[in-house]
């Protein structure tokens, strides 16, 4: 199993806080956004991972993460996403470092409390997705059930009410997830939507769901940026941090603060 870390795209909802840097490295709580989804990859057994960022801030994503993991056994490359297409195009701009295996991608700016190991270790073809009753599925991609929890209907954002469960952004395909997005025609926004993926395994009849039980957070609003780092802290999300992350953290600081004492001298 591969993993994938969505963290390009422009962010224009958090002007000015995204003409300087990235969304996915702007603070929740007392680390950059993007260490709460590679824990969530690393927690579920991942060691292989691809960063997907904009043009605009690789050199930020580079010097944060790029030899960030390396002396504990977890792989991270990158590949700049020049244009945000869309979601789906993770699938091209990721193919080669996919090649043949499954692949597990998680967006930059999604949170988890929930560990997803289970889920990741028992994948073997086809697609998985989660679901999340939510009091405003407007935002999302949206699952419609029947009565005996087999999916109906899968929606990005839709304008009439179908269904609370919406779709978080972490997502499990075997390798024709490549060749599928090559087929997506862009949405009425221009994009390529991921929707369109979770629609192709569907009508494959190949398409299981799970529901997400624990806190999901999407910090892409100045409220839901603000409500991540709350939530972080109230219920001690940091605690569900992988050790090695937090050595690595750990390292890292302290290779920072000794290049800063020497500046000083
Ligand atoms: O958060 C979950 C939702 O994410 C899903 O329920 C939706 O089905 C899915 O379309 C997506 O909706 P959003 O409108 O919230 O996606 P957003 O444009 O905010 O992009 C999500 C992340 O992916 C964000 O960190 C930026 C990054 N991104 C986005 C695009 C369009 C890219 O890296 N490249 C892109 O081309």
């Amino acid at each position: 199993m591969k993993g994938i870390i969505l963290a390009g795209g422009t962010a224009t909802r958090l002007f000015p806080l995204t003409a300087t840097t990235s969304k996915q490295l702007l603070p929740v709580y007392d680390r950059q956004m993007v260490f709460y989804p590679l824990n969530t990859l690393v927690k579920g057994g991942i060691k292989d991972i691809l960063m997907i960022v904009a043009p605009d801030h690789s050199g930020q994503f580079l010097n944060l993460l790029g030899s960030l993991l390396k002396n504990h056994g977890v792989s991270i490359m990158f590949e700049v996403q020049k244009v945000p297409r869309g979601l789906a195009d993770a699938f091209i701009v990721g193919e080669t470092f996919i090649d043949d295996d499954n692949v597990t991608m998680i967006l930059g700016d999604n949170i988890f409390e929930d560990d997803f190991g289970a889920q990741i270790k028992d994948f073997k073809s086809g697609g998985h997705i989660f679901a999340k009753k939510v009091s405003d599925p407007e935002r999302s991609g949206v699952v419609k059930f029947d009565e005996n929890g087999r999916v109906l209907q899968i929606v990005e954002k839709p304008k009439e009410w179908i269904s609370d469960y919406a779709i978080p952004g972490l997502y499990i395909y075997d390798q024709r997830v490549c060749g599928a997005a090559r087929t997506v025609k862009p949405s009425e926004r221009g994009e390529i939507e991921i929707t369109s993926l979770h629609n192709y395994y569907l009508e494959l009849g190949e398409l299981t769901v799970s529901k997400c039980e624990g806190e999901w957070l999407d910090a892409g609003t100045f409220d839901s940026l603000l409500e991540a780092s709350t939530i972080v802290k109230q219920k001690e999300l940091r605690k569900n941090f992988h050790p090695i992350i937090n050595q690595a953290i750990a390292e890292f600081n302290e290779e920072l603060k000794n290049i800063c004492k020497k500046r000083l001298l």
